[in-house]
């Protein structure tokens, strides 16, 4: 055994998968709460010098990062030399700057805190903004999940047109559509609440074209809605919706479906209905590659 994988509750499956690729040993963690709701976590069998601890951080966010909290700083109190935090989701980065005064910028302070409790390095797809990298003094390695999102579409969708539902989508449909070598365009979105999002019309070349929206995170399902009413105005024959971070909050997939999407998918970095694509082998390789 070089290095032990441990799977935090949110992302057991994915753990299991990585630690078969890598045919790594998966710890036999146990994990549970005490009657009154605090979390238990005991890392049984043989503890070697390296570990790699895999969780999301997606809801119930606190919850999962406290227990990842709590693995890491046993793992150090075990005599763990190296571990290895992959974060498939990253839970708090969209609050990465004081957007109104008083604010605490939640992603510095979860940065802070998993580097307290032992974190080496940290491993996340697609990270909503670039600068969260900037908040650790340990190695981030930002991997993306645009390659398997293209390597899906190009055997479902055919003559796919990719269009991000917003300027800061436009990044990732860019880098789809270079891989497939098709067309891509973004739309504007204007955010007005958490829940409320408006996206202005847009001339587009649609009519008739299989279109692919793709954004990083799909949360109460707003943007995609809108972007969706807007494509299927102009013409779409066929919208088929693709993220990285399935978030969906409560109704969303039902409210999406109702716009008239045909069909939506993502990675498995959160669990989630629609969660077809694994980010496994790509975890994998980054752990194998960094080793
Ligand atoms: C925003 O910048 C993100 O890329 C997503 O567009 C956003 O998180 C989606 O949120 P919702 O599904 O609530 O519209």
């Amino acid at each position: 055994m070089v290095f032990l994988i441990i799977g935090g509750s949110a992302s057991q499956k994915l753990a299991a998968k990585v630690a078969e690729d890598l045919d790594e040993n998966l710890s036999p963690i146990e994990t549970r709460r005490f009657p009154d709701g605090e979390r238990y976590i005991r890392i049984k069998g043989e503890i070697p010098k390296e570990a790699v601890v895999i969780q999301s951080t997606g809801y119930p966010q606190d919850e999962n990062l406290m227990e990842l909290f709590l693995i890491l700083k046993n793992l150090k109190s075990l005599g763990v030399e190296r571990t290895r935090v992959v974060i498939p989701y990253f839970g708090y980065g969209r609050q990465e700057r004081r957007f109104m005064s008083g604010e605490a910028v939640s992603a510095v302070i979860v940065a802070e805190l998993l580097e307290a409790a032992g974190a080496s390095e940290i491993y996340s797809i697609n990270l909503h903004e670039k600068n969260i990298k900037e908040f650790f003094n340990i190695p981030v390695h930002e991997i993306s999940a645009m390659p398997l999102i293209a390597n899906y579409i190009k055997e479902t969708v055919d003559d796919p047109m990719i269009i991000g539902p917003d300027k800061g989508a436009h990044g990732f449909a860019n880098e789809i559509a270079e891989i497939l070598n098709c067309e891509s365009d973004h739309l504007e979105k204007i955010r007005i609440s958490p829940e409320k999002v408006e996206t202005k019309p847009k001339k587009l070349d649609v009519d008739g074209r299989n279109v692919v929206i793709i954004d990083d995170i799909i949360s109460t399902g707003g943007t995609i809605v809108n972007a969706t009413k807007i494509l299927k105005d102009l013409g779409a024959k066929k919208v088929v919706v693709g993220c990285v971070h399935p978030v969906l909050v409560e109704d969303a997939l039902l409210k999406i479906f109702a716009a008239g999407v045909d069909d939506v998918f993502s990675t498995d970095t959160l669990r989630s209905d629609v969660s077809t694509i694994s980010v496994a082998k790509l975890v994998a390789g980054y752990l194998k590659k960094f080793k």
